[in-house]
């Protein structure tokens, strides 16, 4: 069987380290490593509106930074179809009949709706459409039989749903569907980096994200006023690493190369922990190194960034293919689909052969 890869994100924002870590390194390792056999990268603006629907200019305004921003980690449209998701009618379709095989307690239940409901104050009124997004996710998922969808530990409970609702469109219809397979980040740092304020998580709204498409300066500045440990006042006092953001994003960006270049006191992230626990090393001094660390993985981001920024009418030129491959795939699997829901009348000649035999002998 194929492997195949699928996974996209919600155009409402540039995006930012935390996705980069999260997922987006990871893309670009799984879409070099030869491993698979195709690559799909979804830009998931209907699904975005299923939350923004007041505010489509949002939406439309972020399709090409998130582009942007995927071509800048090193995304190559000639390994991995980048597309956006609205173009696809045929995930549209599908959805419709997946929600015949889901219940509403079932939606209900989904954790990541839940607390998504309570953020959005939807209690009182929950629009159809955002409570069924998880449905429409499962036709993003197995429109492109995809083997694999590397995402983040809040998209379990989606990719969960997508398996249940294969395993009863197959064993209703016909083994037409693949059952996907999660990708989570490689450890708990990478999940869920904090923002730089040391707040849970990274979030356009609490401002405390760091950019991939922020320059030299602004990472700088960020980095500089990172929250570190408010009981580490005075250079020598013991330091705490727990909630300490410049330890979390060392332990997501650094590598022993970079104490060699940048910190050669120190052999590795280990060695410099101790010391910081023990006294007398400044956040002044770890700042500057993570800064060095940071700066020396974005800068080619922001590099190449700069280029496509030159030439934006060939980023939706790049879209506008990527979204004609994955129209091609996905009007395959609807196809499939329907033929295996005995939808398909018209290229069914068994089926009109069969009903003019029935009616054959009326005349008689
Ligand atoms: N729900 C994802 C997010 O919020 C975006 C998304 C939509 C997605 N469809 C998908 C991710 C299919 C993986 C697979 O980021």
């Amino acid at each position: 069987m194929s492997k195949i890869i699928l996974t996209g994100d919600r155009p409402t924002g540039r995006l930012h380290v935390g996705h980069y870590v999260g997922s987006l390194r990871r893309r670009v390792e799984l879409q070099n490593s030869g491993e698979y056999d195709r690559v799909f990268i979804m830009i998931a603006d209907a699904q975005a509106l299923t939350d923004n629907f007041e505010n489509p200019e949002k939406v439309r305004q972020n399709i090409i930074e998130v582009a942007l921003d995927y071509l800048s980690c090193g995304l190559d449209p000639e390994k991995a179809k980048l597309f956006v998701q609205s173009q696809i009618s045929e995930l549209t379709e599908l959805t419709f009949f997946y929600a015949n095989l889901v219940t509403v307690s079932r939606l209900q239940r989904n954790p990541t709706v839940k607390s998504e409901i309570q953020m959005r104050n939807f209690e009182a009124s929950i629009p159809v459409g955002f409570f069924t997004y998880p449905i429409s996710q499962a036709a993003d998922i197995t429109a492109f039989k995809a083997t694999t969808v590397p995402v983040g530990e809040d998209q379990l409970p989606m990719i969960e749903q997508t398996r249940e609702i294969v395993r009863k469109f197959n064993s209703i219809y016909d083994e037409v569907l693949v059952e996907p397979e999660a990708l989570l980040p490689e450890n708990e740092v990478c999940m869920r980096l904090p923002g730089t304020d040391g707040k849970q998580k990274m979030s356009k709204s609490l401002g405390n994200c760091i950019y991939l498409s922020d320059t030299e300066a602004d990472v700088k500045k960020k980095i500089m006023s990172m929250y570190t440990d408010p009981l580490h006042i005075q250079v020598s006092d013991p330091g705490h690493i727990e909630g300490n953001c410049v330890f979390t994003y060392l332990d997501a960006f650094s590598r022993p190369a970079h104490f060699e270049e940048y910190l050669p006191d120190y052999h590795n992230l280990e060695e410099l922990k101790e010391h910081y626990k023990k006294g007398g090393l400044g956040d002044v001094k770890i700042k500057k190194f993570l800064n060095a660390v940071m700066q020396e993985e974005l800068a080619p981001i922001r590099a190449r960034r700069a280029e496509f920024e030159k030439d934006i009418p060939a980023v939706y030129d790049i879209l506008k293919k990527g979204s004609d491959t994955a129209r091609e795939t996905a009007a395959k699997t609807l196809s499939e689909v329907k033929t295996a829901m005995r939808i398909n009348y018209f290229d069914d000649s068994e089926l009109i052969r069969a009903q003019s035999e029935k009616y054959s002998g009326s005349e008689d």
